[in-house]
């Protein structure tokens, strides 16, 4: 069985022709991020234009790769949610058109849990896991059964990835922040700076809107041409791209980026280990932009190992949105039964479960 899957739901155009549920005979990627890098963010309306340019030539590409035709489809899967409404309108529109054209079932998927089966091409799904979704725009604990997510927890303020980003701004090393802040990190000293742990309501649920202010106050309490409070971006603003600001001095700055990883890091694998053990699970899956993080790929399964559990990471180049994921959840879903109508519709919040 071919399935055709399609993502578009922030900034990336992708196309992926996956065989069974393990082969991944294409997956195109168009980035529209350089386009949003001059802004320090994902501007909606360009990131949809980007889509509506691309995604005829993204398929098209796919098929060629994949060396099909189209008529060869049996089953298009196409992110439905959640990510930005009219990056999502193009995939489910150009889904749905093809799927009627094709006569081939449509499956709306659901673009996080799709990052979770990013990790499952090539291997078999554990029958039950906990599932920590870390992105830019969410951070979830979520436990997993017969293909069914039940959530735990979730970020009560900033996703994971974007108090990278907002960290980055901050010390100005430009968008997108976590791959920067990662490599900084390396040169740092993670015991430099220590930042208080959050405390939240629900026993899943993160925090890190404080830890971005802290980082905030921090870098206003440099003498060198340290910026008034409350309008640090002015000062800061500088490039969107290059290296820090002069008045930064750099090994404040890679100490930063070192104590702020080590802090995001220690919490996500503390809550991480709790949902584990709660739900007596024998398996961790890890899915989103932040799953490409070194120290979070170094520290969890060290801990892990410690309780005898297994963490799956996915492969680097299936840590950013990707259609073979799409596909990979799709296929998934198909041979359990699900269906979409012709109704599907992008919808912009889509919750989990
Ligand atoms: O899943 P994703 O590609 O897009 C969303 O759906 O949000 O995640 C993008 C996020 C960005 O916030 C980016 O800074 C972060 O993933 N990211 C990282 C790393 N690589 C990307 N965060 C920490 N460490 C990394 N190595
Ligand atoms: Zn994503």
């Amino acid at each position: 069985m071919l399935t055709l899957g399609i993502e578009t739901s922030c900034d990336e155009t992708s196309c992926a022709v996956l065989e069974g549920l393990d082969k991944v005979r294409s997956n195109i990627i168009s980035s529209s991020l350089f386009r949003h890098k001059p802004f320090g963010g994902v501007v909606p309306e360009i990131a949809s234009r980007h889509s509506l340019e691309q995604i005829d030539f993204v398929f098209q590409e796919a098929l060629d790769e994949a060396k099909i035709k189209s008529k060869d489809i049996d089953l298009i899967a196409v992110t439905e949610g959640p990510g930005l409404i009219g990056s999502l309108l193009v995939g489910v529109s150009f889904a749905k058109t093809l799927a009627y054209g094709l006569g081939v079932p449509l499956i709306g998927v659901n673009h996080l849990e799709a990052h979770l089966s990013a990790n499952f091409i090539g291997h078999k799904e554990p029958a039950h896991y906990v599932g920590l979704l870390v992105s830019g725009g969410h951070t979830i604990l979520v436990y997993q059964k017969k293909g069914k997510s039940t959530r735990l927890g979730e970020t009560v303020d900033d996703a994971a990835g974007e108090a990278y980003d907002k960290v980055a701004k901050i010390l100005g090393l430009g968008f997108p922040g976590g791959p920067v802040i990662d490599k900084l990190a390396k040169e740092g000293n993670p015991k430099a700076f220590k930042f208080t742990k959050p405390k939240q309501k629900g026993y899943f649920d993160f925090s890190f809107s404080g830890i971005k202010t802290a980082v905030l106050y921090l870098v206003e309490k440099q003498d060198v041409g340290a910026p008034p409070r409350g309008r640090p971006q002015l000062l800061f603003s500088g490039p969107a791209q290059g290296p820090a600001p002069p008045l930064l001095n750099s090994q404040f700055v890679n100490d930063v980026c070192a104590s702020f990883q080590y802090a995001v890091v220690a919490w996500l694998v503390e809550k991480t280990l709790a949902a584990a053990d709660v739900k007596k699970v024998a398996d961790i899956v890890v899915g989103g932009g932040v799953s490409a993080n070194s120290y979070l790929r170094k520290r969890l399964p060290e801990e892990a190992a410690k309780r005898g559990l297994k963490v799956w990471f996915p492969p680097n180049r299936l840590t950013t949105d990707n259609a073979a994921m799409i596909a990979r959840r799709g296929a998934e879903l198909f041979r359990r039964g699900r269906r979409s109508s012709m109704k599907l519709t992008g919808n912009a919040n889509l919750k989990l479960g």
